[in-house]
């Protein structure tokens, strides 16, 4: 039985007959290979929040440094713990909204397991939150007494510079640091706008910020992001490529998904590999209609593969389920050669005309493949 009430740790969470606390405040943890500092995080956790009923949940996407056993081994001494552990599923902000979900305290605290986020600003964030009408906190490096410290390489502080300025141009999104992975959310809020969320890269907070349209309540607290002390960073070309793709997205109000541009795009690669590819054959000596079919195996068997390493990278196939997920992507493409040329046909009436039809066409291949390909190649 759970009884409810305030006493001396100033704690207010429902307790249960043996004592143990309701927790107020969940931390969640995404980890990609971090055994080595998970351990020293949850020792600076206890440390720092003492007087707050929280817990921590480490959401781990099975990390081949063995980071979840850690983790577990961990929780079996101590309840405030807890671990997700995800297979075949990659990806920062999805990580964080599993963990989010997973939460039943009415306040949130996202921050990196790498000991990079400075725990002892955790008090601060949860009286913020708690005292007024604060829907989230963010932890911010620009804001007036906060600094990227040692945590950030020069090349890394002016990208950062620039994927910011763009956020804020592109989306009117007023936050100082919005690639910021440290913050505290209210629970419910963040749970409302969950399913509009994208789990791919590191962008879950200005994704938050934008998808709420201006509905949240935020307050920004100054800290100093430290230097990683164990193992590496994991933000590479694809999560940056993926921020932008957000961004435009965004842009355009969400009418296509990051998924559709990014498949969009790669596409147009496609044509570009086709046209190169016919051009080699046909120098090759190749009769044009064998040409054209070949080069268009290569540039499905390109576009497949980017695809699957960008488009789909968090549902990634691998080994036999690549090679049966090429020969569905090729089948889908030959219907969508057939869209594309019999709406073209429809609408193709007069010379003038040629380049709508075509267009419409393409589009309607792209929309096919699309929407054909997520069903049957890269299915859930
Ligand atoms: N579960 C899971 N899955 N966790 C991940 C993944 C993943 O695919 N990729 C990274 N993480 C975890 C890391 O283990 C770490 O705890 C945290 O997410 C941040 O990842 P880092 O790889 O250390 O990122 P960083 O330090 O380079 O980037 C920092 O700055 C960015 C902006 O400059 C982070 O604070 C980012 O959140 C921030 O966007
Ligand atoms: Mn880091």
């Amino acid at each position: 039985s759970i009884a409810q009430g305030t006493d001396e740790g100033g704690w207010d969470s429902p307790r249960d007959a043996s004592g143990l606390r309701a927790a107020e405040l969940s931390v969640v943890l995404p980890s990609f290979n971090e055994a080595g500092n998970i351990p020293i995080l949850i020792d600076l956790l206890d440390k720092a929040l003492s007087g707050i009923a929280w817990e921590a949940i480490v959401v781990d996407d099975n990390s081949p440094d063995g980071t979840t056993e850690v983790a577990r081994k961990i929780a079996g001494v101590d309840p405030r713990v807890r671990v997700i552990r995800r297979i075949g599923r990659r990806g920062l902000s999805g990580a964080c909204i599993e963990g989010i979900l997973s939460s039943s305290a009415p306040f949130v605290a996202i921050m990196d397991a790498d000991l990079q986020h400075d725990e002892t600003l955790l008090p601060k964030m949860f009286a913020a939150i708690k005292s007024d009408d604060t829907d989230l906190v963010v932890a911010s490096r620009k804001v007036e007494g906060g600094t990227v410290g040692e945590g950030l390489s020069a090349i890394r502080a002016w990208g950062s510079n620039i994927a910011n300025g763009l956020a804020q141009k592109l989306l009117n999104v007023t936050l100082s640091d919005p690639m910021s992975g440290f913050f505290m959310v209210r629970r419910d809020k963040a749970e409302a706008l969950a399913p509009r969320l994208s789990p791919q890269g590191f962008k879950i907070l200005l994704d938050l910020v934008s998808s709420a349209n201006g509905t949240l309540k935020i307050k920004e607290l100054p800290f100093t992001f430290r230097e990683r002390q164990h193992g590496e960073s994991k933000l590479d070309t694809l999560v940056t490529l993926d921020y932008f793709g957000l961004l435009l997205a965004k842009y355009f109000g969400d009418i296509v998904s990051v998924r559709f541009l990014m498949f969009g795009l790669v596409g147009a690669s496609g044509l570009f590999v086709h046209l190169v590819a016919l051009r080699f054959f046909l120098l090759g000596g190749m009769e044009f209609n064998l040409a054209q079919t070949a080069a268009s195996f290569v540039a499905m068997t390109s576009n497949f593969f980017l695809n699957n390493q960008l488009t789909y990278r968090d549902r990634r196939l691998r080994g036999v389920r690549a090679l049966i997920g090429l020969l569905t992507f090729y089948a889908v493409c030959s219907v969508g050669v057939l869209a594309n040329v019999g709406v073209a046909n429809l609408i193709y009436a007069d010379p003038v005309y040629w380049w709508v039809a075509g267009t419409a066409g393409a589009v309607m291949g792209a929309v096919w493949n699309y929407a054909a390909s997520s069903a049957l190649t890269w299915r859930r």
